[in-house]
């Protein structure tokens, strides 16, 4: 499947993006091992996430629906699960296997995760380092990829563990590890990243402590049955925050937003450059903080992005590099390595599109200089990376020629109809068969 964009657009409306999908695999997961019957709504119905409720159903677990983002699962304790018969395919979803890693390491029964070609190229390292000196046995393919055989029946013991790296992803993995432990686990991460996995804990009557950068959990506890209202993904509104931003005349408002501050980077990187975004109506569901976001168009800056805002931005850097094409100046980011291990390259993938569209830019190792510029037509590749597909559809508002994304059907892994969405608040996006 590819998108065609005919260049410009005003984007206006008011519309509710899906629901976050950091979240959404959260709540299955703590829903499953979880005491009692949890009801979530506003669940992503997206592949990854789906992905990993089916994991769930393969070990035993009973879930109704999705039906209209709603679903209900009927918990069965974190000693609950069942042996799968077969392996547990996690698609696309880095967040699916490396949390998953975490849960299976605990189990008395063995497991083996894969996923799709993406995915088992990613790097497993990162979680078999700790699960291993935790006690846990996993074995993988060359340089620590997918697919990973997970040995049942082991006893996990309690550690602390400096992340080498800022991911969410491992922090969550050594917790869910944590549960199954004896004695305390806990982490120190190099920089603030997605608490969701702590917040959600803590909604399941499971206690976790977060002191001076210290996060910290006692293993053999239970969790409660809750219900679970998911907010519309930040890292999916980012791309109507920008396309919203660089279309003059456009005024959207993105509603039922969550805006979790170590989310809210985009937030934060787009204000700097000059973007006029208010929120409003801020309010708080199940322990995470929401609001109506309205975004009408301004002129934007070139900055350099200020490293404390790398992670809690990592998922919207590609949209933000389009922000940066518009921009009058430069744009500089850096430390920002953690892209390159993303579901594609996207360092280089973006620089090969924003090349192709016309937009000078220099490559680094951890980042990219990026100069504003004019958008000319093209045809660029995704390396079928959904928010890289995104990211270009965007762009068109400000192209003077029409624009080819090629590959965009991992666009449902996270935002399943985007182009109806996107077709909805103004943008002439039309797909085709690839
Ligand atoms: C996620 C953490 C981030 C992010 C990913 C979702 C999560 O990955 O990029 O899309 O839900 O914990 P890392 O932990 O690799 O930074």
């Amino acid at each position: 499947m590819q998108f065609k964009l005919v260049p410009g657009g005003v984007l206006t409306g008011e519309v509710r993006v899906p629901g976050d999908k950091s979240i959404s695999h959260r709540c299955v997961m703590l829903g499953a091992l979880a005491q009692g019957m949890t009801r979530i709504s506003g669940f992503l119905e997206g592949e990854d996430a789906l992905a990993t409720l089916a994991a769930f159903r393969a070990m035993g677990v009973e879930i109704e629906g999705p039906s209209q983002g709603n679903v209900t699962i009927t918990g069965v304790g974190l000693r609950g699960l069942r042996a799968p018969t077969e392996p547990l395919d996690l698609g696309n979803a880095g967040t699916g296997m490396r949390l998953l890693c975490g849960l299976m390491a605990g189990q008395a029964f063995s497991t083996e995760l894969t996923g799709d070609a993406s995915l088992c190229s990613r790097p497993m390292g990162r979680v078999i380092d700790p699960l291993t000196t935790m006690g846990a046995s996993i074995r993988s393919t060359e340089g620590g990829r997918p697919p990973l055989n997970i040995e049942g029946g082991r006893k996990l013991r309690s550690i602390h563990y400096d992340l080498p790296m800022a991911s969410a992803q491992v922090k969550s993995c050594v917790l869910l590890a944590g549960l199954y432990s004896e004695g305390r686990t806990s982490i120190t991460e190099p920089a603030p990243t997605r608490d969701h996995t702590e917040r959600m804990l803590r909604g399941f009557g499971y206690p976790v402590q977060a002191d001076a950068g210290v996060i910290s959990l006692q293993g053999g506890g239970a969790l409660q049955a809750c219900d679970i209202d998911v907010p519309a993904d930040i890292s999916s509104a980012a791309f109507f925050l920008v396309a919203a931003s660089i279309a003059p005349g456009s005024d959207v408002l993105l509603t039922h937003v969550g805006i979790n501050p170590t989310r809210t980077g985009v937030i934060n990187i787009l204000k700097m450059m000059g973007a006029d975004l208010t929120l409003e109506n801020r309010r708080e569901v199940g322990g995470e903080p929401v609001a109506d976001i309205r975004v009408r168009s301004a002129i934007l800056q070139g900055i350099e992005i200020p490293a404390d805002q790398v992670p809690l931005a990592i998922d919207e850097f590609p949209v933000l590099f389009i922000a940066a094409a518009c921009a009058r100046g430069r744009t500089v980011l850096r430390g920002a390595e953690e892209l390159r291990v993303k579901e594609s390259d996207r360092i280089a993938a973006m620089a090969e599109g924003l090349s192709a569209l016309g937009i000078q830019n220099a490559v680094l190792e951890d980042g990219i200089i990026i100069e504003g510029g004019t958008l000319g037509g093209g045809v660029v590749e995704t390396y079928q990376d959904h928010r890289i597909a995104m990211s270009f559809a965007v762009a068109a508002v400000r192209a003077e020629a029409e624009i080819t994304v090629l590959n965009c059907d991992h666009v449902a892994t996270s935002f399943p109809d985007f182009q109806g969405l996107a077709r909805r608040l103004g943008l002439q996006i039309s797909v085709e068969a690839g």
